[in-house]
Protein backbone atom coordinates (compact mmCIF):
# COMPACT_ATOMS: atom_id res chain seq x y z
CA UNK A 1 0.00 0.00 0.00
CA UNK A 2 1.51 3.40 -1.20
CA UNK A 3 1.64 6.21 1.42
CA UNK A 4 -1.67 7.87 -0.63
CA UNK A 5 -3.81 5.15 -0.65
CA UNK A 6 -3.01 5.15 3.66
CA UNK A 7 -4.28 7.98 4.34
CA UNK A 8 -7.37 7.64 2.31
CA UNK A 9 -7.99 4.46 3.90
CA UNK A 10 -7.75 6.82 7.49
CA UNK A 11 -10.06 9.35 6.03
CA UNK A 12 -12.68 6.61 5.48
CA UNK A 13 -12.33 5.06 8.71
CA UNK A 14 -12.77 8.12 10.81
CA UNK A 15 -14.67 10.45 8.86
CA UNK A 16 -17.26 7.67 7.40
CA UNK A 17 -18.85 9.58 4.82
CA UNK A 18 -19.22 8.68 1.25
CA UNK A 19 -18.00 11.62 0.44
CA UNK A 20 -14.51 10.39 1.89
CA UNK A 21 -15.14 7.70 0.11
CA UNK A 22 -15.66 8.31 -3.49
CA UNK A 23 -12.36 10.92 -2.79
CA UNK A 24 -10.16 7.85 -1.72
CA UNK A 25 -11.76 6.12 -4.80
CA UNK A 26 -10.30 8.96 -6.94
CA UNK A 27 -6.95 8.70 -5.41
CA UNK A 28 -6.13 5.37 -4.72
CA UNK A 29 -6.05 4.27 -8.84
CA UNK A 30 -3.41 2.42 -8.20
CA UNK A 31 -4.02 0.62 -5.15
CA UNK A 32 -8.00 -0.88 -4.91
CA UNK A 33 -9.10 -0.26 -1.57
CA UNK A 34 -11.48 -2.59 -0.26
CA UNK A 35 -15.43 -1.68 -1.08
CA UNK A 36 -17.22 0.10 2.01
CA UNK A 37 -19.70 -1.32 4.14
CA UNK A 38 -22.60 0.23 2.82
CA UNK A 39 -25.12 -0.99 5.14
CA UNK A 40 -23.08 -0.17 8.35
CA UNK A 41 -24.12 3.33 8.99
CA UNK A 42 -28.20 3.25 8.35
CA UNK A 43 -30.62 2.04 10.85
CA UNK A 44 -33.07 -0.03 9.37
CA UNK A 45 -35.81 -0.25 12.09
CA UNK A 46 -38.47 -3.21 11.42
CA UNK A 47 -42.35 -3.01 12.67
CA UNK A 48 -44.03 -6.26 12.15
CA UNK A 49 -47.75 -6.13 13.21
CA UNK A 50 -49.24 -9.53 13.59
CA UNK A 51 -53.26 -10.21 12.95
CA UNK A 52 -54.00 -14.11 15.05
CA UNK A 53 -55.71 -16.41 12.45
CA UNK A 54 -58.37 -18.27 13.95
CA UNK A 55 -57.46 -21.38 14.95
CA UNK A 56 -56.45 -24.28 12.19
CA UNK A 57 -57.61 -21.49 9.91
CA UNK A 58 -55.22 -20.05 7.93
CA UNK A 59 -56.33 -16.36 7.69
CA UNK A 60 -53.44 -14.75 9.57
CA UNK A 61 -51.39 -12.07 8.58
CA UNK A 62 -48.48 -10.17 9.34
CA UNK A 63 -47.86 -6.15 7.96
CA UNK A 64 -44.48 -4.91 7.92
CA UNK A 65 -43.78 -1.43 8.29
CA UNK A 66 -39.97 0.48 7.77
CA UNK A 67 -37.97 3.66 8.59
CA UNK A 68 -34.31 4.00 8.07
CA UNK A 69 -34.29 3.66 4.45
CA UNK A 70 -35.66 3.94 1.30
CA UNK A 71 -36.72 1.09 -1.94
CA UNK A 72 -37.91 -1.80 0.60
CA UNK A 73 -39.01 -5.02 -0.50
CA UNK A 74 -40.11 -7.76 1.85
CA UNK A 75 -39.74 -11.64 2.00
CA UNK A 76 -41.08 -14.33 4.69
CA UNK A 77 -38.35 -16.55 6.34
CA UNK A 78 -35.23 -17.47 4.53
CA UNK A 79 -36.72 -19.68 2.23
CA UNK A 80 -38.66 -16.51 0.99
CA UNK A 81 -39.23 -14.57 -1.88
CA UNK A 82 -38.51 -11.31 -2.03
CA UNK A 83 -41.51 -9.04 -3.02
CA UNK A 84 -43.14 -5.63 -3.50
CA UNK A 85 -45.91 -5.51 -1.04
CA UNK A 86 -45.76 -5.26 2.95
CA UNK A 87 -47.94 -7.30 3.70
CA UNK A 88 -48.14 -11.51 4.12
CA UNK A 89 -51.25 -12.73 4.18
CA UNK A 90 -52.92 -16.73 4.36
CA UNK A 91 -51.12 -17.67 7.39
CA UNK A 92 -51.29 -20.10 9.92
CA UNK A 93 -50.54 -19.44 13.71
CA UNK A 94 -46.85 -20.08 14.56
CA UNK A 95 -43.31 -17.76 14.40
CA UNK A 96 -42.38 -16.22 11.55
CA UNK A 97 -39.14 -14.27 10.59
CA UNK A 98 -39.54 -11.43 8.40
CA UNK A 99 -36.62 -10.17 6.03
CA UNK A 100 -36.39 -6.26 4.70
CA UNK A 101 -33.86 -4.98 2.40
CA UNK A 102 -33.36 -1.39 0.77
CA UNK A 103 -32.23 -0.47 -2.43
CA UNK A 104 -28.59 -0.93 -1.75
CA UNK A 105 -29.34 -4.49 -0.79
CA UNK A 106 -28.69 -3.67 3.12
CA UNK A 107 -31.09 -6.32 4.64
CA UNK A 108 -32.40 -6.69 8.12
CA UNK A 109 -34.80 -9.01 9.87
CA UNK A 110 -37.02 -9.63 12.98
CA UNK A 111 -39.40 -12.43 14.21
CA UNK A 112 -43.26 -12.06 14.90
CA UNK A 113 -45.56 -14.69 16.38
CA UNK A 114 -49.24 -14.70 14.77
CA UNK A 115 -51.02 -15.68 17.14
CA UNK A 116 -54.34 -18.31 17.63
CA UNK A 117 -57.60 -16.15 17.91
CA UNK A 118 -61.22 -17.10 18.53
CA UNK A 119 -62.65 -19.39 21.36
CA UNK A 120 -64.13 -22.97 20.34
CA UNK A 121 -67.51 -22.84 19.39
CA UNK A 122 -70.48 -25.42 20.74
CA UNK A 123 -71.03 -27.04 17.58
CA UNK A 124 -67.20 -28.03 17.24
CA UNK A 125 -67.07 -28.96 21.07
CA UNK A 126 -69.77 -31.51 20.57
CA UNK A 127 -67.78 -32.70 17.18
CA UNK A 128 -64.28 -33.57 18.97
CA UNK A 129 -65.97 -35.33 21.68
CA UNK A 130 -67.96 -37.35 19.14
CA UNK A 131 -64.53 -38.26 17.36
CA UNK A 132 -62.91 -38.98 20.82
CA UNK A 133 -65.71 -41.51 21.43
CA UNK A 134 -66.23 -43.15 18.05
CA UNK A 135 -63.15 -42.44 15.98
CA UNK A 136 -60.07 -41.79 17.64
CA UNK A 137 -59.40 -45.37 18.73
CA UNK A 138 -58.82 -46.30 14.89
CA UNK A 139 -57.54 -42.90 14.23
CA UNK A 140 -54.70 -41.53 16.34
CA UNK A 141 -51.05 -40.84 16.13
CA UNK A 142 -49.66 -44.12 16.69
CA UNK A 143 -52.65 -45.83 14.39
CA UNK A 144 -53.36 -43.58 11.52
CA UNK A 145 -55.89 -45.91 9.63
CA UNK A 146 -56.68 -44.02 5.97
CA UNK A 147 -54.07 -41.50 6.62
CA UNK A 148 -56.62 -39.73 9.62
CA UNK A 149 -55.40 -38.68 12.74
CA UNK A 150 -57.79 -36.81 14.62
CA UNK A 151 -55.93 -36.80 17.91
CA UNK A 152 -54.85 -33.55 16.12
CA UNK A 153 -58.02 -31.37 16.56
CA UNK A 154 -57.03 -29.18 13.37
CA UNK A 155 -57.36 -32.06 11.42
CA UNK A 156 -61.11 -33.13 12.26
CA UNK A 157 -61.51 -29.26 10.69
CA UNK A 158 -59.31 -30.18 7.64
CA UNK A 159 -60.83 -33.44 6.36
CA UNK A 160 -64.43 -32.68 7.24
CA UNK A 161 -66.00 -33.25 3.46
CA UNK A 162 -64.46 -37.05 4.37
CA UNK A 163 -65.58 -37.03 7.23
CA UNK A 164 -69.58 -36.63 6.35
CA UNK A 165 -68.98 -38.75 3.28
CA UNK A 166 -67.94 -41.74 5.39
CA UNK A 167 -69.96 -40.86 8.81
CA UNK A 168 -73.03 -39.40 7.35
CA UNK A 169 -73.37 -39.43 3.91
CA UNK A 170 -72.11 -43.77 3.20
CA UNK A 171 -72.27 -44.54 6.65
CA UNK A 172 -69.46 -46.55 6.48
CA UNK A 173 -67.49 -45.23 9.45
CA UNK A 174 -66.90 -46.28 12.16
CA UNK A 175 -66.05 -49.20 10.70
CA UNK A 176 -67.79 -51.45 13.31
CA UNK A 177 -71.26 -49.82 12.26
CA UNK A 178 -73.60 -46.97 11.05
CA UNK A 179 -73.50 -43.94 14.13
CA UNK A 180 -77.45 -43.37 15.11
CA UNK A 181 -79.38 -40.14 13.86
CA UNK A 182 -78.64 -38.37 16.59
CA UNK A 183 -74.51 -38.71 16.40
CA UNK A 184 -74.70 -37.64 12.85
CA UNK A 185 -76.50 -34.78 13.02
CA UNK A 186 -73.41 -33.50 15.37
CA UNK A 187 -71.44 -34.06 12.07
CA UNK A 188 -73.87 -32.56 9.83
CA UNK A 189 -75.11 -29.57 12.15
CA UNK A 190 -71.09 -28.20 12.52
CA UNK A 191 -70.65 -28.67 8.67
CA UNK A 192 -73.69 -26.83 7.98
CA UNK A 193 -72.90 -23.76 10.15
CA UNK A 194 -69.95 -23.74 8.74
CA UNK A 195 -67.30 -26.51 10.35
CA UNK A 196 -64.96 -24.07 11.69
CA UNK A 197 -63.28 -24.33 15.02
CA UNK A 198 -65.26 -21.28 16.34
CA UNK A 199 -68.60 -22.75 15.02
C1 LIG B 1 -62.56 -49.80 14.23
C2 LIG B 1 -61.69 -48.86 13.56
C3 LIG B 1 -62.25 -47.58 13.01
C4 LIG B 1 -63.08 -46.67 13.63
C5 LIG B 1 -63.68 -46.76 15.01
C6 LIG B 1 -63.23 -45.57 12.69
N1 LIG B 1 -62.52 -45.81 11.56
FE1 LIG B 1 -62.29 -44.55 9.97
N2 LIG B 1 -61.04 -45.86 9.06
C7 LIG B 1 -60.74 -47.11 9.55
C8 LIG B 1 -59.92 -47.81 8.56
C9 LIG B 1 -59.34 -49.22 8.71
C10 LIG B 1 -59.77 -46.92 7.47
C11 LIG B 1 -59.03 -47.19 6.15
C12 LIG B 1 -59.85 -48.02 5.21
C13 LIG B 1 -61.05 -47.31 4.66
O1 LIG B 1 -60.91 -46.18 4.13
O2 LIG B 1 -62.15 -47.86 4.76
C14 LIG B 1 -60.47 -45.71 7.84
C15 LIG B 1 -60.51 -44.57 7.04
C16 LIG B 1 -61.21 -43.42 7.37
C17 LIG B 1 -61.16 -42.22 6.60
C18 LIG B 1 -60.25 -41.94 5.43
C19 LIG B 1 -60.67 -42.54 4.14
C20 LIG B 1 -61.57 -41.64 3.34
O3 LIG B 1 -62.62 -42.15 2.91
O4 LIG B 1 -61.27 -40.48 3.14
C21 LIG B 1 -62.00 -41.33 7.19
C22 LIG B 1 -62.31 -39.91 6.75
C23 LIG B 1 -62.54 -41.98 8.35
N3 LIG B 1 -62.04 -43.24 8.42
C24 LIG B 1 -63.44 -41.40 9.21
C25 LIG B 1 -63.85 -41.98 10.39
C26 LIG B 1 -64.73 -41.34 11.33
C27 LIG B 1 -65.34 -39.94 11.16
C28 LIG B 1 -64.91 -42.17 12.37
C29 LIG B 1 -65.76 -41.97 13.59
C30 LIG B 1 -67.11 -41.53 13.38
C31 LIG B 1 -64.10 -43.36 12.09
N4 LIG B 1 -63.51 -43.21 10.88
C32 LIG B 1 -64.00 -44.45 12.93
C33 LIG B 1 -61.08 -47.63 10.77
C34 LIG B 1 -61.91 -47.02 11.70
Amino acid sequence: MNKNSTNCLSIFIFAFTITAFAACSKSSSSTPILPADMCAGKTILITATPEATQHCSNDGSINIAVIGSSNFTYKLNSSGTYQAASKFTDLSEGVYTVFVKDGAGCEKSAAVTVGSGGTIGPLFTGMKSLVNTRCKSCHNSTLANGGMNFEIECNIIKNKTRIKVRAVDEGTMPQSGTLPQSEKDIISNWINAGGTYAN
